[in-house]
């Protein structure tokens, strides 16, 4: 089939087949660099979210719960419980418009506040937590509402005695507690136990499009160069090798119907040169050679 083709045409074939090996290839390679970066720095975001707001639990259970533990008999403060100022931390923190559709959520199975209760997919992961506790940490991808989100969960453990004070039995817990969140839950925890887990979330889809798009404009830029190259290398073909190919094939063909006072101009110092000037020589030695064979009669 390639015999039927031109110079010009086998080369755009080739040239062709190079640029969509080269773009599917690169445009792999690319697109799976730069989305496993994207997914690096979300992961890299939500760790750096979820170490300060177990910094924010830490702090409230050493500094704010023993202070605020005797106001609890006359009064239940919120403000006490290491979940809540974490919640409120977060709250705080998603009022700003870049954080506004992050998540944070101390999913329990069996929680003192029921917004808490875990979900099927948050249980799932708990239960992991609590079938495995050498894990510390888990985290993936998960589809909620549409919207790929990355999370990041730890698991939550009764780590202190004095956590039971009000989680062990609603008759050990303050009263004024029971009064806002009542006995039937939240209750029966044990020492040591993994009672639920922390989970951030944060959407993935924005990055990881923005990401696709990256991968799309440089391959599109890569298209351009390498069509503009196609471009440049047909027009080189056609003034260097195209052209002179067939001034010589012309000239050959006249002088072979017998015009031998035609020139052979050599267009240039290269092989297509060479060629003009080895067709030139011919093309002297026949004229030589027809001479002779006029000027000697006795030949005919
Ligand atoms: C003074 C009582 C009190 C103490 C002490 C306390 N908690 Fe709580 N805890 C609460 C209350 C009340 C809530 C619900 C807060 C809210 O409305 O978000 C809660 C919520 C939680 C939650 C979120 C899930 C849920 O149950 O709603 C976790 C997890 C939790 N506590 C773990 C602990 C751990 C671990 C300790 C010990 C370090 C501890 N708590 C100590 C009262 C307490």
């Amino acid at each position: 089939m390639l015999k039927n083709l031109n110079l010009k045409q086998k080369f755009t074939i080739v040239l062709l087949l190079i640029l969509v090996f080269a773009l599917s290839l690169s445009g792999w390679v690319l697109s799976s660099i730069l989305i496993k970066n994207a997914e690096e720095e979300i992961a890299a975001k939500t760790l750096t979210l979820m170490d300060t707001i177990s910094s924010v639990r830490v702090y409230s259970v050493a500094q704010v719960t023993p202070e605020l533990s005797e106001k609890l008999k006359t009064k239940f403060l919120p403000q006490s419980v290491s979940a809540y100022a974490a919640r409120e931390v977060f709250d705080i923190l998603r009022k700003q418009p870049q954080y506004s559709d992050y998540f944070y959520k101390e999913a329990a199975l069996n929680p003192t506040n029921i917004r808490d209760k875990a979900d099927n997919f948050e249980t799932e992961i708990i239960e992991k937590f609590r079938r495995n506790e050498g894990l510390k940490q888990m985290s993936g991808f998960r589809s909620l509402t549409g919207e790929d989100l990355f999370y990041i969960a730890r698991p939550l453990v009764v780590s202190q005695p004095g956590c039971l004070e009000c989680h062990s039995t609603f008759d050990v817990a303050p009263k004024t507690m029971i009064d806002i969140y009542g006995k039937n839950n939240g209750f029966g925890w044990k020492l040591n136990e993994i009672i639920g887990a922390q989970v951030i979330s944060i959407p993935a889809n924005k990055v990881i499009n923005q990401a696709r798009q990256s991968a799309v404009f440089i391959l599109l830029i890569v298209f351009i160069v390498f069509i503009a190259i196609i471009i440049l290398i047909n027009l080189f073909l056609t003034k260097q090798i195209v052209s002179p190919l067939k001034r010589l094939t012309r000239i050959a063909e006249e002088v072979s119907t017998g015009h031998l006072d035609l020139e052979f101009a050599p267009p240039s110092n290269d092989e297509i040169g060479n060629l003009a000037k080895a067709f030139k020589r011919m093309q002297r030695s026949l004229a030589i050679a027809m001479k002779k064979l006029k000027n000697n009669p006795d030949n005919q």
